[in-house]
């Protein structure tokens, strides 16, 4: 039997980014178990492709193979965004979608939502209201656009209903309701992969990562550091200085580095190879998602620049060094683990012996990173449904 003719089309949900997948995860799920709401469909841009960006994230997070793949792949901003914007139009049209839902601040989050609302379709954004307020990150120009446009804004913060305030975005508009991407992290942290064995399976032997404790037994004493942001790995001297920030504090202690495509290419490119031989530093690809919660979970500290490692080091109580100059999540500085480093040396490293010394900062969760965000979304969305069918019934 067919749809009702006045039933409500299909949400689509919409992934395109490595960071996407673990958001999405929850949400697909607790649309599925929400009474009230259409049915979802899982459209995936292909804004990542290779196995290592997308497929062993899919599969680490259990999601559902997408219903659709419009299969972009890379690009310039320009190129990519409108590509999204040409593939996605004829699905909205032909699947009469009755809601897209965008997850975070990549390409795909705006060009989906830009083709959804001047089609008339409304656009749900998790994760609104992050500002960096630094208008040369491709991310921020993605977010404050993305706000302007969508129906409805959920948060993970109180500040990012300020910010949204601002900007002319009705509060009506927008609902605190938490972190998806820590409902990811509590639903998987006990799938995660040892950080050996992770080691092991990139057929690294590798430094040891474990030193012998005080009341005897061992504990693992490394640092985990990602890197990707145009910033610190699309210039030569800034990509020099990021990697002279690692060489400092592999004088402490042991690196994992899992290296983005983006990173690795331009680590050759720009001839910084020699940086990173160190037998100090284990060099690995990008790993899945359950690699990684194993890596930040046990690790010592976190170097990083990514958005999402941020959040979820603050999650576990892991000491996070942020190289940016600012973070569009101020809440896991005032109340986390991480602390803004750019790319300063000195502070890198005096930061990286107080950690080891016991003086990181220890933070506590915030409100509403309990696990539960992605049913409060569905809860609200369930009620929304059900306030426009009165309204379009009447
Ligand atoms: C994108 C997001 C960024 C996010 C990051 C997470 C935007 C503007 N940026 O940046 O916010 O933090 O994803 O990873 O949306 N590549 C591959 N294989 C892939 C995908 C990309 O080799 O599966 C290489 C290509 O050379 C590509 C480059 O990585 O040109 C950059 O990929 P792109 O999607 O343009 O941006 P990211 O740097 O990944």
């Amino acid at each position: 039997m067919g749809a009702l003719p006045n039933a409500p089309g299909p949400i689509l949900c919409v992934v395109g980014a490595r960071p996407n997948f673990m958001k999405m995860a929850p949400l697909l799920a607790a649309f599925a178990r929400t009474p009230g709401l259409p049915r979802s469909m899982l459209v995936h841009t292909g804004q990542h492709y290779d196995a290592d960006m997308s497929d062993r994230l899919f599969a680490d997070l259990r999601l559902p193979q997408p219903d659709l793949n419009l299969e972009v792949g890379s690009g310039t901003h320009a190129v990519q965004t409108a590509e999204i914007m040409r593939r996605f139009e004829p699905v909205l049209e032909r699947e009469r979608a009755s809601l897209v839902v965008v997850v975070g601040d990549v390409n795909s989050t705006l060009a989906c939502s830009l083709v959804a609302v001047k089609r008339g379709v409304p656009v749900a954004h998790v994760e609104a209201g992050l500002r960096s307020f630094d208008r040369t990150m491709p991310e921020e120009i993605n977010r404050v656009l993305t706000d302007q446009v969508a129906e409805l804004l959920y948060t993970t913060e109180r500040t990012a209903a300020e910010n949204l305030a601002r900007e002319g975005v009705p509060g009506e508009r927008t609902a605190f309701v938490g972190n998806v991407m820590i409902d990811s992290l509590r639903a998987n942290l006990r799938r995660a992969v040892p950080p050996e064995e992770t080691l092991r399976r990139a057929g690294l032997s590798g430094p040891s990562l474990r030193e012998s404790g005080t009341g005897g037994g061992d504990r693992y004493r490394f640092a985990l550091v990602t890197l990707h942001r145009p910033s610190n790995v699309d210039h030569p001297d800034a990509l020099g200085e990021a990697l002279a920030i690692l060489r400092d504090a592999a004088e402490r202690l042991p690196l994992v580095c899992p290296l983005h495509p983006r990173t690795q290419a331009n680590v050759v490119r720009f001839g910084l190879q020699a940086l990173l031989e160190t037998p100090r530093i284990a060099v690995l690809p990008p790993q899945g998602y359950l690699e990684t919660l194993g890596l930040m979970a046990n690790a010592s500290l976190v170097l990083t620049d990514s958005g999402g490692i941020q959040e979820e080091t603050t999650a576990l109580g892991v000491p996070c060094l942020t190289l940016r100059e600012n973070t569009e999540r101020p809440i896991t500085v005032e109340q986390g683990t991480n602390t803004i480093v750019g790319r300063d040396r000195a502070l890198a490293f005096r930061l990286t012996d107080e950690i080891l010394a016991g003086g990181g900062k220890r933070g506590r969760a915030p409100e509403l990173w309990d696990g539960r965000a992605a049913e409060r979304i569905a809860e609200h969305l369930a009620g929304w449904f059900a306030r426009r069918h009165a309204a379009i019934g009447a």
